[in-house]
């Protein structure tokens, strides 16, 4: 390589490497683990996360609309109107990354929207907590799936699956070899290519509607939750793939529940019985 060439690149890397320092974090989650844990005594655990960082967590101590919450029968309003989930999915080239707390799938280009109330969200990531961070009427579940979007003015919403122990689900089934060697690849990205989000199943059209917050610091509120209401099932060893960011001392990446304060919980039914 000529001298003049050799400036050039280098002048090159030197830019690129300064934008990349420059440029804000796209994702609004945390992606370093070692800020924050689950460990339910210790000084990282969840009740201490809005003190980590006051200015930016603070809403994990002091937000009035936290998730995750319980889903209690008795309070939620039953409503036919909200509409079935409207998904426009697509297949887009995803990389999977332990991020230290937990799994991540994520599509670079995003995979589509989900639209809700005439509002368009592009569905970024998806990623699993074990055991369920929501309950249904006090109940845990063994796995709960975040799908995560975002609307182009940055609004959040989120729409979680939960899975009982029982038969594969066929959409873990498909990443089962790239989920096993990403296991000890901490904070590296692996690629797992094409990943069509139409394949993660929901089987239901009733669903829990929400405003919540992201379960992970820094707890950001206004988020929109959708949460499914049937529970899907996934076999041991595919809870246990994803369980592989969940650390020994705390068993858990689930935060506690959360306060429901004056929030109002709808269950979306729709009226024929179709279902
Ligand atoms: C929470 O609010 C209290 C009272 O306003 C304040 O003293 C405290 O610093 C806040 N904590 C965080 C983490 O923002
Ligand atoms: C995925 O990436 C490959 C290689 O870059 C590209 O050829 C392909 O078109 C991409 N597929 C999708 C669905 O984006
Ligand atoms: C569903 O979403 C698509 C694209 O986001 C939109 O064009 C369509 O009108 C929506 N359908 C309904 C029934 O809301
Ligand atoms: C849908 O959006 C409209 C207009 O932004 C708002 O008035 C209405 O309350 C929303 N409906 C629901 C169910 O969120």
């Amino acid at each position: 390589m000529g001298k003049l060439a050799a400036r050039i690149l280098f002048s090159i890397t030197f830019f690129l490497v300064l934008v990349s320092r420059i440029l804000p974090a796209t994702s609004q989650e945390v992606e370093d683990e070692k800020e924050f844990d689950y460990n339910p005594n210790g000084e990282k655990g969840p009740a201490q996360w809005g003190r980590i960082h006051p200015d930016e967590w603070g809403a994990c101590s002091n937000g009035s609309m936290q998730s995750p919450i319980d889903l209690l029968d008795e309070r939620v309003d039953v409503v036919s109107h909200l509409g079935r989930l409207n998904r426009s999915y697509r297949p887009g080239n995803a990389t999977l990354r332990n991020r230290g707390h937990d799994m991540m799938l994520k599509w670079e280009r995003g995979a589509g929207t989900i639209q809700i109330n005439g509002t368009e969200y592009i569905l970024n990531q998806c990623h699993w907590h074990s055991p369920s961070e929501h309950t249904i009427n006090g109940k845990k579940f063994a796995l709960e799936a975040h799908m995560v979007h975002e609307s182009l003015d940055g609004k959040v919403a989120v729409v979680g699956i939960m899975y009982k122990i029982g038969r594969p689900d066929s959409f873990l089934s498909s990443l089962t070899k790239q989920l096993q060697s990403v296991a000890g690849s901490y904070e590296r990205d692996t690629v797992v290519g094409v990943v069509d989000p139409r394949n993660i199943k929901i089987g239901s059209r009733k669903y829990y509607r929400y405003i919540g917050s992201l379960t992970i610091p820094p707890c950001t509120e206004n988020v929109l939750w959708t949460m499914v209401k049937k529970v899907r099932t996934a076999t041991r060893d595919q809870v246990r793939l994803l369980r592989v960011a969940v650390h020994d001392d705390s068993d858990t990446n689930a935060r506690p529940l959360q306060a429901i304060n004056s929030r109002s919980v709808k269950l979306f039914r729709p009226e024929d019985k179709d279902d």
